[in-house]
């Protein structure tokens, strides 16, 4: 990727940009797991892999796997990447800013090749959306990806399973998604999605654990009936009874020092203005950095669906579909991007992330480490999501001293940890 520096941010957030075109929805940026334009995808990425003398695969899962050797067969591995799915009418950048700037590190590299290998990664899944399930593709990448969720079904009623193979994958050798060990670090470079680092007008953060979450679904079932006969005291409304909690679910977790909750979905049937909701599908987000605290506000949030469900005779369930503890990054790791970005001249603000991401899969398995870029108006999961140019300069910069500091630091990176 030739130019200055300012050439090359442009050329990064013009490549997030046109890979924004491939959508299920035109007009606006919707791509779930293994959907066609994730076809389109691949092949604009693949295209620009092979132009840098990388060596591309699309693994069992979905992933894209880019290569580039180390100087001699064999080498071990730093993996760099993030996610290419996308929550619906999302912005441009969550996830795909992290594949495509990967990808110019390779380029920037100028066929120089290091005593490691890099492993370029554009995971296939992480937010969730189709399969009501996140991270499939870092879980392929680690072996945990068991054969219960291969059986999920989307709400069209195609299994996990399926949708590999009508993408043109073959489910059964998914162990070959799995890292062979090889790997000694992970990078994933990502917006911040959140105000913190434009509120301190910094470029740069370096994450130093993720926050847990639970997500669930719940299902307050009730009576169908008929909206200008059933008086109000012989009702059993779904949806009211969801309305209830839902704000119940705001005022508990607003009262509670770093909790976050979300009821970001709702499906209530039959859906007619005249018809009272006999079920209501709810979803349920609850983040924390203490994964004690989040299991108690957890099991007091559900007393609160029980609550108000009771009230109306209607019965609630719960379905859950995430329990992720809260992760900590590699502390050596961390601290060597720390320094490559002082280095760099864009000191960065240590902070947590609210927000998942793929590093949270890959940390128990592989030393792994994240660097944020400031995210304009705090804005993510939205059309108007953005990344300005000099950060992505200064994240393009700290990445390349990153790879200046592993590579110096020594030659046999698993002295990484010594
Ligand atoms: C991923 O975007 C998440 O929900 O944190
Ligand atoms: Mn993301
Ligand atoms: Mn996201």
């Amino acid at each position: 990727m030739p130019g200055t520096n300012t050439d090359r941010a442009a050329r990064i957030v013009a490549r997030c940009r046109e890979i924004a075109e491939y959508t299920e929805i035109p007009g606006e940026i919707t791509r779930l797991f293994l959907t066609p334009p994730m076809h389109e995808v691949h092949a604009l990425l693949r295209d620009w892999m092979e132009a840098a003398g990388m060596t591309v695969r699309i693994d069992a899962i979905g992933n894209l796997r880019g290569f580039w050797p180390g100087l001699v067969p064999g080498s071990p591995r730093l993996l760099i990447g993030s996610h290419l799915d996308t929550v619906p009418n999302a912005g441009a950048f969550d996830g795909v800013l992290g594949v495509v700037l990967a990808v110019a590190i390779i380029e920037e590299l100028r066929g120089d090749l290091l005593p490691f290998a890099i492993e370029v990664i554009g995971f296939s899944e992480e937010e969730g959306v189709r399969f009501s399930k996140p991270f499939l593709g870092s879980l392929a990448l680690v072996g945990k990806l068991d054969t219960e969720t291969l059986a999920r079904t989307d709400r069209h009623g195609i299994s996990l399973r399926q949708a590999i193979d009508d993408y043109g994958l073959d489910p059964t050798p998914l162990p070959a998604a799995t890292l062979a060990g090889e790997a000694f670090a992970y990078l994933e470079i990502h917006i911040e999605q959140g105000p913190l680092l434009e509120s301190e007008e910094t470029s740069l953060g370096v994450v130093e654990a993720l926050v847990g979450q639970t997500r669930m679904e719940l299902i307050f079932t009730g009576q169908a009936n008929h909206a200008g006969t059933t008086p109000m005291h012989l009702r059993h409304d779904a949806i009211a009874a969801a309305a209830e909690w839902i704000t119940a679910v705001e005022r508990y977790a607003s009262s509670h020092d770093g909790l976050v909750a979300t009821v970001g979905k709702l499906e209530a049937a039959p859906g007619a203005g005249n018809v009272i909701a006999g079920q209501v599908i709810a979803s349920l987000d609850v983040r924390h950095a203490d994964d004690k605290i989040r299991e108690a506000s957890v099991l007091a949030i559900l007393k609160r669906a029980d609550k108000a469900a009771k009230g109306r005779g209607v019965h609630v369930s719960c379905n859950r579909q995430l329990e992720q503890p809260a992760v900590p990054l590699d502390l050596h790791l961390t601290a060597l991007l720390s320094k490559a970005a002082t280095e760099a001249g864009f000191p960065a603000r240590s902070m947590t992330s609210g927000a998942g991401h793929d590093a949270m899969i890959l940390a128990p398995a592989v030393p792994s480490a994240m660097l944020f870029l400031r995210s304009p108006g705090g804005l993510s999961h939205h059309p108007k999501e953005t990344v300005l140019p000099q950060d992505v300069e200064a994240a393009l910069a700290t990445a390349m001293e990153f790879l200046a500091q592993l590579r110096d630091h020594r030659t046999n990176p698993k002295e990484i940890h010594a």
